[in-house]
């Protein structure tokens, strides 16, 4: 009887030991955790943290192998391998992801305010290329296709969920909307559902809508990249005479993107490619269920996927037209503030509505919610005129390299 007394007391004591040390393991580590958080979402981190950082790349994301699943701030990250896992992995990116409501919550505040919301409750209007699965009951997914923001992924990814089993790299002409499922199919089944003709906001309803937008002045210099400045045999393209006729084929990069970003941005050179995105996607006007950034695309997707019945594709990364910052300042470096105003002004409300940053701005090429609008684009907002960014006919032209 005192024996098992003993044994008893013996055990309530070891058991409350080991439970101690288990709950200051678990504080322990929750503590080294916020710790570490608090670095990795603070501006200024510890100096012998920064030593450890990569340098800052532009839209490095497309380039890392594995980002996501070690630095998403909703990834469980084991919180002993930080320090490791930082010295090889932080791209500022990571740095840089936001949340989904709070993109979209900026962008609806900014499209009141500006006047830029332009439908009534229960309207929308048809943003771009709405891209949907050919089994879209199983992915309810719809993909509004903005080129240059990584559209070319996402249509592989569309693809993949179809049911083509293919590599990423061997799938092939993804931009033809042929390929995917019919849009009207979504109106058929809402009229079905709810016994009357549907409104375009009914017939999306049951959709998780996605587009992806991107810093103007990144997406631009990926656009030449992509479409112009690839030579031909005569080392120049003939558009590039055009724009001004004393390039040479051996002018360099510089001087040819400076001739390129006049001829967009005064409206010389008009290609579906460089228009502003906040229109022909309709940021303002469709109910959106999230607004990806193409700069940390690869740290958001998880999202979708959960949205989507979709974990189990994997998202296709890409690298065209990414660029590290020193290259873009490099493209941008003979852009002089005279024209970098003009191009400040035919992408404005990309920039106010969605809240990118200029080249000159620390967050840059990120979106940056913080910065002071009025006093970066204030003026511009002021003698702003209509017919810059308003497209007379949002129906592109058809070229082969129609995204
Ligand atoms: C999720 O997707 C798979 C195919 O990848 C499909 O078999 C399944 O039915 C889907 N689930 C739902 C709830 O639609
Ligand atoms: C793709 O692979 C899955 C599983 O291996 C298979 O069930 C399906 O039929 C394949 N689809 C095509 C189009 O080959
Ligand atoms: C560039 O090419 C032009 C002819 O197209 C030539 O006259 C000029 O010398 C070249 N300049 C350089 C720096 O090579």
């Amino acid at each position: 009887m005192f024996t098992k007394k003993k044994q008893f007391v013996a055990l309530i004591l070891i058991v409350a030991g080991v439970s101690l040390c288990f709950m200051m393991t678990v504080v322990y580590q929750k503590y080294r955790g916020l710790q570490v958080n608090m670095v990795l979402e603070g501006q200024e981190p510890e100096p012998s943290l920064r030593l450890q950082l990569k340098k800052p790349q532009a839209s490095s994301l497309l380039q890392q192998k594995e980002p996501i699943k070690l630095f998403s701030p909703l990834a469980k990250v084991p919180v002993a391998e930080v320090p490791t896992n930082i010295r090889k992995n932080v791209a500022e990116s990571n740095f840089k992801i936001k949340d989904r409501k709070e993109i979209l919550e900026f962008i609806h505040k900014q499209c009141k305010k500006y006047g830029k919301l332009t439908v009534g409750p229960g309207e929308a209007k048809w943003p771009r290329k709405m891209v949907i699965a050919k089994n879209w009951k199983e992915h309810k997914l719809i993909y509004a296709s903005n080129p240059k923001t990584g559209s070319t992924s996402f249509k592989k990814w569309v693809s993949r969920m179809q049911g083509n089993n293919n590599t990423y790299d061997e799938i092939r002409h993804v931009h033809q909307m042929g390929r995917y499922g019919n849009v009207q199919e979504l109106f058929d089944d809402a009229t079905k559902r709810l016994g009357h003709q549907v409104t375009l906001v009914e017939a999306v309803e049951p959709m998780f809508k996605v587009t992806v937008v991107r810093n103007p002045i990144t997406k631009l210099l990926s656009g030449y990249k992509d479409k112009v400045k690839r030579l031909n045999k005569y080392g120049l393209k003939p558009v590039m005479l055009k724009m001004n006729p004393n390039l040479k084929g051996n002018s360099t990069n510089a001087e040819k993107y400076a001739a390129f970003v006049e001829a967009v941005v005064t409206g010389r050179l008009r290609n579906h490619h460089y228009t502003p995105q906040w229109n022909k996607m309709k940021i303002c006007d469709f109910p959106y269920d999230m607004i990806l950034q193409t700069e940390t695309t690869n740290q958001q997707i998880h999202v979708v996927q959960e949205h989507t019945n979709n974990t189990q594709y994997e998202f296709p990364t890409s690298k065209t037209g990414t660029s590290t910052l020193q290259q873009t300042k490099d493209y941008y470096s003979l852009v002089g503030p005279e024209l970098m105003d003009k191009l400040h002004r035919y992408y404005l409300w990309d920039f106010v509505l969605m809240g990118y940053s200029k080249l000159d701005n620390p967050n840059f090429p990120y979106l940056d919610f913080d910065q002071n609008i009025d006093n970066e684009f204030g003026m511009l907002i002021a003698e702003y005129t209509d017919t810059i960014t308003e497209e007379p006919g949002t129906q592109p032209t058809l070229d082969p390299t129609v995204k």
